[in-house]
């Protein structure tokens, strides 16, 4: 098979909700109908029930360096799916945002009794960052959930994005019937706790037909008529080309534990989900098809055994052909280096690759050579665009408890913030380091890596800080004056970017209104401009 066959062959997504609106169960029910696994309760999720350090780092510790849970790849009628795994913790947001860069299409899980959650609404903002196509599944039909219409509305209000019905559900809850497939005209009946990879169907092409009323009862069925309409009325059929272009979003109805409805998620995804299409760099956008092989490193996975230092790069690849023993151009470094066990995630080639595609995620190993973000290349100097960093949502600043282990403390808080584990902002004069965060436990994951594995005491102190604004002008020298007046609220980036720490809400406005020339953005990457 050649490039472009195996280029068109690939889906890379990752399917992303609220933590409990049902991700994983898709996740499994997706992996049951590739073949990937054989029994439902195969995948354990990753979440972490009380919140607590321990339970982080005992699920961190089974996963290990294993990270084939990371990335599910598995064949789906003749498609190759790469299904990426985020993490089911909201603290761990930034992770999954930082997955989001790599994929090429999502799916979104939203819980139909919950409607649109605070994640939910986060996460569609990374995606509409890049425009990544979308596809919505509302989750636990068999509960007593939200009206349908309500449903779409909130979707598309809170949103932002334009939705289109492709299936439509037959009363909700205790009166859950099924759904009416919009796209292929199939009435699909529900029956509670069925977990095999079946389905019931029936083709009824046109709605009048009277065994609709036989299947479902005359006011149902008459119900279904009526809404059938209307969706009809308001909304315009799926245009695939908007859907690509991240501006309409397919939405499917069912029941994910109950394995209704999923199929129907899955053919549409794999008739109509982009392959690994074009990425920006900083010279301009390559092709996956450039025969010349180009990735970048999304991830990194840190073996959390203090014996064993080394730690796993996910790299995406986005054109070209990876091979094994090859040297490669490691554009930041500007150094040659070579793999010679680079991970697959295909349980049949046992885990040790050969050769990878655009679309492709591979993992190496690695000793230290790589920060999130990194290019690799089969030898051209460009790096990938659109890895930005996001403003965390917490501060505080690493005070070391010994000062007879400060240079462990650097190395290790160096590194695992290389490793995304969190931001780390320093302040001049002093050296003083800022710690950013999405949530709290990962000030504990911290705390428990830098002593388990660097020997290093420390602790937290809060300071007053709202959110991390990168700044730009096009006036150089009212920048350079503003970041000399705000010296006590300047840091900088890890890249020794210039970054202005907002104290609160009223001050960041208040900033923005008084420095009119200035732009504060909440992503290093600047295509996010504070509202
Ligand atoms: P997440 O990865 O998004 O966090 O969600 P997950 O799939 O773990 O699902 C969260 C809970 O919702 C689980 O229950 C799961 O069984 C349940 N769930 C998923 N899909 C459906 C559905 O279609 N209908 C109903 N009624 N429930 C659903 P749990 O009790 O938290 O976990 P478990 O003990 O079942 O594993």
């Amino acid at each position: 098979m050649g490039l472009n066959e195996e280029i068109g062959r690939r889906r890379t997504f990752a399917i992303i909700s609220h933590p409990d609106a049902g991700k994983t169960t898709l996740t499994e029910k997706f992996l049951l109908y590739g073949g990937a696994i054989q029994t439902a309760g195969a995948v354990k999720s990753n979440k972490i029930r009380k919140g607590a350090t321990s339970d982080f780092m005992e699920i961190e510790r089974q996963r290990g360096i294993s990270v084939s849970t990371s990335v599910m790849t598995f064949e789906y009628q003749g498609t190759l799916m790469n299904l990426l795994d985020t993490p089911g913790h909201k603290d761990f947001a930034e992770d999954t945002y930082r997955t989001l860069t790599a994929v090429d299409s999502v799916v979104l899980v939203v819980d139909c009794v919950k409607g649109v959650e605070a994640q939910t609404e986060r996460l569609m903002e990374v995606c509409r960052m890049r425009d990544t196509p979308v596809i919505i599944f509302i989750n636990k039909l068999d509960l007593e959930g939200r009206d349908a219409f309500d449903l779409l509305d909130e979707l598309e209000e809170k949103l932002s994005i334009r939705v289109r019905p492709l299936s439509w559900p037959i009363g909700i809850g205790a009166t859950f019937q099924g759904v009416y497939d919009l796209y292929d005209h199939d009435l699909r009946l529900f029956e509670a706790g069925k977990t095999k990879v079946e389905r019931e169907s029936m083709r009824i092409a046109d709605l009048a037909d009277p065994r609709l009323d036989d299947q479902l009862g005359t006011d149902a069925a008459a119900m279904l008529r009526e809404e059938v309409e209307l969706i009809n009325g308001v909304y315009d059929p799926l245009d695939v080309a908007r859907y690509r272009a991240g501006k309409v979003a397919p939405v499917f109805f069912g029941s994910a534990f109950n394995n209704f409805g999923v199929k129907e998620v899955l053919d549409t995804f794999v008739r109509i989900a982009p392959p690994p299409g074009p990425r920006p760099t900083d010279h301009g956008e390559v092709a996956p098809s450039d025969p010349a092989f180009s990735g970048f490193v999304f991830k990194i996975h840190a073996n959390l055994d203090p014996n064993h230092r080394d730690r796993v790069a996910f790299l995406r690849v986005c054109s070209g052909r990876f091979q094994r023993n090859t040297f490669y151009h490691h554009v930041r470094l500007d150094k040659e280096l070579r793999f010679a066990n680079p991970t697959s995630f295909l349980a049949a080639q046992k885990n040790l690759l050969e050769e990878a595609w655009p679309g492709d995620v591979i993992g190496l190993f690695d000793t230290g050579n790589f920060k999130i973000g990194d290019t690799l290349t089969s030898g051209a100097d460009f790096n990938f665009r659109g890895i930005p960093s996001f403003s965390p949502e917490l501060f505080r600043e690493l005070v070391n408890l010994d000062p007879m282990r400060s240079k462990q403390l650097d190395k290790g808080i160096r590194q695992l913030t290389e490793e995304g584990v969190a931001q780390l902002f320093t302040q001049q004069p002093g050296n003083k380091k800022i710690v950013g965060c999405v949530g709290d436990l990962q000030f504990d994951v911290i705390r428990y890596r830098l002593e388990h594995e660097y020997g290093a005491a420390c602790s937290f102190q809060t300071i007053q800080a709202f959110k991390a604004c990168w700044l730009t002008s096009d006036d150089e020298t009212a920048l350079r004056a503003f970041i000399r007046m705000k010296a006590m609220q300047i840091v900088e980036d890890k890249d020794g970017n210039p970054v202005f720490m907002a104290p609160s809400a009223y001050m960041l406005d208040l900033e923005r209104r008084n420095n009119p020339e200035i732009v504060f953005h909440t992503t290093s990457e600047f295509k996010t401009e504070v509202a």
